[in-house]
Parts: C-alpha cells; structure tokens; sequence
C-alpha cells in the first residue's frame, strides 16, 4: 500500500485535531498536532519571562530556542502522541487559555518558525503522516498529495473551544474564548511568516453543520482513493 502525506489547515478551533486523530488511527498513520509544538514553545516562554502581559521580548526568544527540546511520546491508553518540553509532558498545561493567549505571536517569530517546521519536516520524511497545523499544506509539506483545509464561523468554533475548557476546568467565559479565537485567526492569517491561507491545491471543507462522523467519511473517502 502505497503511504502518503495528509496536510490538515484551517482556523482555530475547526476540529483539525479530531478528525486528524481519526484518520490517522484509521489508516496506521503517525498524527503530529504542530499547534502543540508552537504552544510549548509559548509556555516555555511564559515561565521564563519572555512573554507575558508587558510584551514579547524576541531577542530573548531567539536567544533561548537551543535550550528548548520537544518531543511526542505515544500514549497508548489515549491513543495518540503527547508533546514533551524539556523532558517534561506538557499536553494538559498548552491548553490553558493562557497559552492559547500569547501563541500567536509567539508563532509569529521567524526563528521559532524555522525550528519548529525543521522537526516536522524529519518527523514526515517517510510519509504515513497526518499533520494538522496553520502552514502545513503551504510551507512543511506543498507536495503533501492530500491537503484539507477546515473553516466553521467563529461562533461554532468558539462553542466547541468553550466546552472543551469548560470540561478540562479551564474557568472561562464565552466572550474570552470567542475573542481569543478571533485573535488569533486575524493575527495567523496577517503575519508576515508563513500566513494561514489555503493552499491551491487544498480542499476546503466547511464544518460549521457537519458531525464529526460525516466529515471523517469524507475525508477518509479523499484518502483512501490516494492509497
Ligand atoms: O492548532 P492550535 O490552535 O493548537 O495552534 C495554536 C497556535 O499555534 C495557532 O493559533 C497559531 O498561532 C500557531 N500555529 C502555527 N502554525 C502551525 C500550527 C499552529 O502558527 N502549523
């Protein structure tokens, strides 16, 4: 059986990560969630200082990138792979609204940017690969053979981000989560590094009205006819 690459794009909070799971599990692929590695690199940031409510220092973030060391390691009871920072897991914490809140222009530095794509680049060299993140189709892997790209209106997307801190005991308010989606989409679609747009190539897939189940099938549909 022939194993491809599957580049996941979209906004924020659009189930990328679900369906990706999904789809990988389906088909025996490695599943690599790239937010989470952008998000790990903001947390390191937030503990040292170099983000935070006063700003961002970059040259500070560029200085510090060779101390932080990523890494997945599969879980087997979840099924799927969690992300390490410095030997530490730090799936659950890279959720907090905190996070969520300075990884923007965090991901918006160039250097971060260079460093991050180099490991994802190695993680898929072999292929049998579903990479879910905002530049995947366009800058990690433009000769991936299939590429998706997720859109839903905020307000969906906010609904499910909401519930989903909700259920993990995030304390947050509805407004906070729908503005901290609508941020980041304006800020990840205008950086001047690695945009979020959809490649030419990509198909676009609205979820605003689709259960997880129909778009799985579709998707998995687009994939197995590659195969
Ligand atoms: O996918 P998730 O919402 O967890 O991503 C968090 C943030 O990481 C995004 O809002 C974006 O700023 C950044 N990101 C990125 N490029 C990727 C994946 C995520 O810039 N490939």
């Amino acid at each position: 059986q022939r194993k491809i690459t599957i580049a996941i794009d979209g906004f924020s909070s659009t189930g990328k990560s679900t369906v990706a799971k999904k789809l990988a599990a389906e088909l025996g692929y490695v599943y690599v969630d790239t937010g989470a590695m952008y998000r790990a690199v903001t947390l390191y940031a937030l503990n040292n200082d170099i983000i935070g409510d006063s700003g961002c220092n970059k040259r500070a973030m560029k200085k510090h990138l060779p101390e932080i060391k990523l890494h997945f390691e599969f879980n087997e009871k979840l099924g799927y792979a969690e992300i390490y920072l410095n030997g530490k897991n730090v799936e659950k914490e890279i959720r907090m609204l905190r996070v969520s809140s300075f990884v923007s222009p965090i991901a918006a530095i160039k250097e971060v940017r260079v460093k991050l794509v180099e490991i994802q680049q190695e993680m898929g060299k072999n292929k049998g690969i579903v990479m879910d993140g905002r530049d995947i189709g366009t800058v990690v892997f433009p000769d991936a053979e299939l590429k998706l790209f997720l859109t839903a209106s905020a307000e969906t997307r906010a609904h499910r981000r909401y519930k989903e801190l909700l259920d993990r005991g995030d304390e947050v308010s509805y407004e906070q989560v729908l503005k901290n989606v609508t941020d980041r989409d304006y800020i990840d679609s205008h950086r001047e590094n690695s945009p979020l747009v959809k490649a030419e190539d990509a198909i676009e897939i609205d979820n605003s009205d689709m259960g997880l189940e129909e778009q799985f099938e579709r998707i998995y549909g687009y994939a197995l006819r590659l195969i």
